[in-house]
């Protein structure tokens, strides 16, 4: 028996066995020609919304194919910002799996765990706001700082009026030195180079009082199946490289757990928490400013 092609295997595949597949350790290239072949049978028999996202199989293959073939994390995601067919939807799928309950839980019990003054609170790659939304009612002032006006905009639309959004690189966001009792991220760093990571510990450090701390998660590996499986489709590939492996990076430029560690303390801050969630899939550190 010959081994099929990818081509051949992949109209087989149904959106559980994709799961299992990614859950394997062997997502990337087949699932996503597994998603693709999904939505290409779709394309054909609708033009109406795609079984895999809220947008229409057409779209979503053509969006996801530009995505695919710009090697640059952080150009996909200005990409899928601004190709996004409608004003930035497709992104309520990205960021609902970057930004699950689970997560954003994980962050709300760190603060209770190390309960000290949040008055102040900034979101940095706030998105559409969802953890600056869940953590609105721990701070008398929570700031979303984000790149993309489109998202935003969403954010503005969905937030209460006491969350105030502001468009700016995490790494100069203007905002005032030494303002902020607390700074958080959920997604953030994922696609970051070593050099942006020190440019974000040091603005990180400027925002915060003494005593201030950065709480931010990351997603280990065992999460990619669930990432792949609610990214509902065509972006998967592109999440995955962003949460898992950073592979559009050149090895100079991928960083690992402990530069980030050695980058906050080069600008004084030091560790004093991690936490997990139950199933290990996320983990959320903690620094302090000395
Ligand atoms: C994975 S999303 C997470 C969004 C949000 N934290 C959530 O959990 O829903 C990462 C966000 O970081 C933003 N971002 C990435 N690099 C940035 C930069 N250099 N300056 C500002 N925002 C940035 C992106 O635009 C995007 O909204």
């Amino acid at each position: 028996m010959t081994e099929p092609t990818s081509e051949d295997k992949a109209p087989q595949y149904s959106l559980p066995d994709l799961k299992d597949l990614a859950s394997n350790g062997d997502l990337n290239e087949e699932a996503w020609q597994g998603l693709y072949h999904l939505a290409r049978e779709e394309e054909i028999q609708t033009n109406e919304a795609s079984s895999l996202s809220d947008i229409p199989a057409s779209a979503l293959i053509e969006l996801a194919e530009k995505v695919r073939g710009e090697p640059d994390p952080i150009k996909r995601y200005e990409l899928v910002s601004s190709l996004s067919p409608r004003e930035g939807v497709i992104w309520f799928d990205v960021l609902e799996t970057f930004s699950d309950k689970s997560s954003r839980d994980l962050i709300y019990d760190s603060l209770f765990l190390s309960a000290d003054d949040r008055r102040r609170i900034v979101d940095l790659g706030t998105g559409t706001g969802n953890l600056a939304i869940a953590l609105e009612d721990l701070a008398d002032e929570v700031i979303g700082v984000d790149r993309v006006d489109k998202l935003l905009e969403v954010a503005r639309l969905q937030s209460p009026d006491t969350i105030k959004y502001h468009q700016a690189e995490v790494f100069s966001t203007g905002l005032a030195e030494a303002s902020f009792d607390l700074a958080v991220s959920l997604g953030l760093e994922s696609s970051f180079t070593k050099v942006q990571i020190a440019a974000l510990t040091q603005e990180v450090s400027r925002l915060l009082r003494n005593g201030g701390s950065y709480i931010t998660t990351f997603n280990t590996l065992g999460d990619i199946s669930e990432f792949a499986s609610t990214a509902k489709g065509l972006l998967a590939d592109c999440i995955v490289d962003t949460v898992s492996g950073k592979s559009a990076l050149s090895n100079e430029d991928k960083w690992e757990y402990s530069d980030l560690e050695s980058a906050f303390e080069l600008v004084g801050m030091s560790l004093i928490e991690s936490y997990e969630n139950e199933d290990g899939s996320m983990i959320a550190v903690e620094f302090v400013k000395s």
